[in-house]
């Protein structure tokens, strides 16, 4: 651990990376450490984790804080994509950190805008949905993948969580639909991107299309990070994920993407 303390680039992160259990405990660790000590990712996971307005652990904010510095020294307008945004956690975060470091960067974010299960029928009544797991069975696989979101205005909060850092809007465009829609991918299609974060539908079958849908329009060199897929990884301080989505992540071809960092569940691909 001594040794990637001191270390400040993404580049000196990966070149120090070892798929180990003790150094995926200790990078998680140690990342969550530097959220904290830079004040404005600290308020900024302080505020999602009261409002409970987003997903994820703490230390992937500071893994997006490298990402992004990383990819600045491109010189030009960062494209990033978000799938799966639920109340703008990612995307106002990326919007934070491009103002404090000065970077341009212009944000895609795919997502329905909407939840999937009415509250009432899934979080107020544990038997109901017991018993309606057991006679339907997308309800239980839906629980299985972590593919349950109540009914709530997502693009009310997502404007919430930009205003709570001062942020707005401008540079973000939202696309309301599934990744996997014909509709929302002929909207991106002709399009490039220097980042790809993953984090919508966790099944099997949809986090491997959207590998496979989006990768296409990723730049070379650019990276892709997949999220909940480190199931089959070593490492025992953090929650590793979903077996479905993971299991999408290990079929990624080693020819064309090196993993290159995992921060907990969050896996680092690069474009080769
Ligand atoms: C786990 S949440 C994302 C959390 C968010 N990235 C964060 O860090 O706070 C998953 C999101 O994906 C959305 N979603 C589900 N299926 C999707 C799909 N096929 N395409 C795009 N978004 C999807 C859900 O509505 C939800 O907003």
């Amino acid at each position: 651990m001594e040794k990637i303390t001191k270390m400040h680039t993404f580049q000196d992160y990966v070149k120090a990376y070892q798929n180990t259990e003790k150094h995926n405990d200790d990078i998680w660790e140690l990342f969550k450490d530097k959220v904290d000590s830079i004040q404005f990712l600290k308020n900024h996971r302080d505020d999602i984790e009261e409002r409970l307005a987003g997903f994820g652990d703490r230390s992937f904010h500071f893994m997006w804080y490298l990402l992004l510095q990383e990819l600045s020294t491109l010189h030009r307008d960062i494209q990033c994509l978000e799938i799966g945004i639920f109340k703008g956690q990612v995307i106002s975060l990326w919007a934070l950190i491009a103002r404090e470091l000065k970077i341009p960067i212009k944000t895609t974010g795919i997502s329905p805008l909407d939840g999937n299960y009415p509250d009432i029928l899934i979080f107020r009544n544990y038997y109901l949905r017991r018993i309606l797991s057991l006679i339907i069975p997308s309800i239980k696989k839906d629980f299985k993948n972590g593919n349950i979101h109540i009914k709530e205005d997502f693009t009310k909060h997502i404007k919430i969580t930009f205003e709570q850092s001062n942020l707005n809007l401008e540079n973000v465009e939202l696309i309301k639909g599934f990744s996997n829609d014909a509709t929302v991918l002929s909207k991106v299609k002709d399009r490039k991107f220097d980042l790809v974060y993953i984090d919508g539908d966790h099944s099997y079958e949809i986090a491997k299309q959207d590998i496979e849908n989006y990768t296409p329009l990723l730049n070379k060199g650019g990276f892709m990070v997949l999220d909940d897929s480190s199931y089959f990884s070593p490492g025992s301080k953090f929650f590793k994920g979903i077996e479905s989505c993971s299991k999408a992540a290990e079929e990624i071809d080693p020819s064309k993407f090196k993993n290159v960092l995992n921060i907990g569940h969050n896996r680092v691909f690069q474009k080769l």
